[in-house]
């Protein structure tokens, strides 16, 4: 496969800087040698501390979110422009908890999608059914819905900045992860549904993270996955014992 694996940390709502920092340095010293490609994404009270210390690292600074609009009255919000300036290279966007929590929809994920490429941050786009939704036997429509919309007026150049995150919303937090071969199933169905917009190549190429209950134990049987590029890890990458053995599965 020639696709490189990608094992990405989401701290979520965690830490405060000098844990952030703490963090940050372990893993800089423990993933110097790794092979595949590295993100963490702190909040973003500690991006600029994590930012001065991954520096020049294999390990790439992401943020979570980022505002749809580029500037103004947007109380409480964070611009595109803003991340950049804190040298962030990628935004996680569409995340479940994003869409569940706080009612992101496809149309507004695809909307921060175009504002995060236009400012050259590259995208992690999340896409993943709920429970009920699996139950129901539509998770392939709802991963299909997510893809289409979230991409919509990605050109191809662009979409080689972008990597999926297959994350079943009834796997995250919860303990419970897909099997690696249900896992895998979506991962091919997606590609599928991106072959279909961008071409066999693009969708070859494209890399598709798996996330939900990622552990030092299953990382390894999920990644051997032939469409399972790599892990958008959230609990187990708050420490260092946890997040490197995925990281270096
Ligand atoms: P957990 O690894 O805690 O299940 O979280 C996954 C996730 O949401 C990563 O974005």
């Amino acid at each position: 496969m020639a696709r490189n694996y990608f094992i990405a940390g989401n701290w979520k709502m965690h830490k405060t800087r000098a844990e952030a920092a703490a963090l940050a340095k372990e893993l800089v010293a423990a993933l110097k040698d790794g092979g595949h490609k590295y993100l963490v994404a702190p909040s973003f009270t500690a991006l600029e501390t994590v930012a001065a210390l991954v520096k020049g690292t294999n390990i790439l600074l992401g943020a979570q979110n980022c505002a749809v609009e580029e500037e103004g009255a947007h109380t409480g919000e964070v611009s595109a422009l803003q991340l950049k300036d804190l040298d962030v290279q990628t935004v996680i966007l569409g995340h479940s908890e994003r869409r569940h929590l706080y009612k992101e929809d496809d149309e507004l994920v695809n909307r921060k999608v175009h504002i995060a490429l236009k400012h050259g941050l590259d995208v992690i786009l999340c896409v993943g059914e709920l429970l009920e939704e699996r139950e129901a036997g539509k998770a392939e429509a709802v991963c299909r819905r997510q893809t289409v919309e979230g991409l919509k007026g990605v050109s191809a150049a662009d979409l080689s900045r972008v990597t999926i995150a297959y994350e079943p919303v009834w796997a995250i937090g919860t303990g419970k992860t897909a099997t690696p071969e249900d896992a895998d199933a979506v991962h091919a169905y997606i590609r599928g549904v991106v072959g279909e917009l961008y071409g066999q190549a693009a969708a070859e190429n494209l890399v598709i993270q798996y996330g939900g209950s990622v552990k030092p134990e299953n990382a390894a049987a999920l990644m051997a996955k032939e469409n399972i590029d790599g892990a958008l890890v959230g609990g187990a990458s708050l420490k260092a014992a946890t997040f490197v053995p995925i990281a270096k599965f």
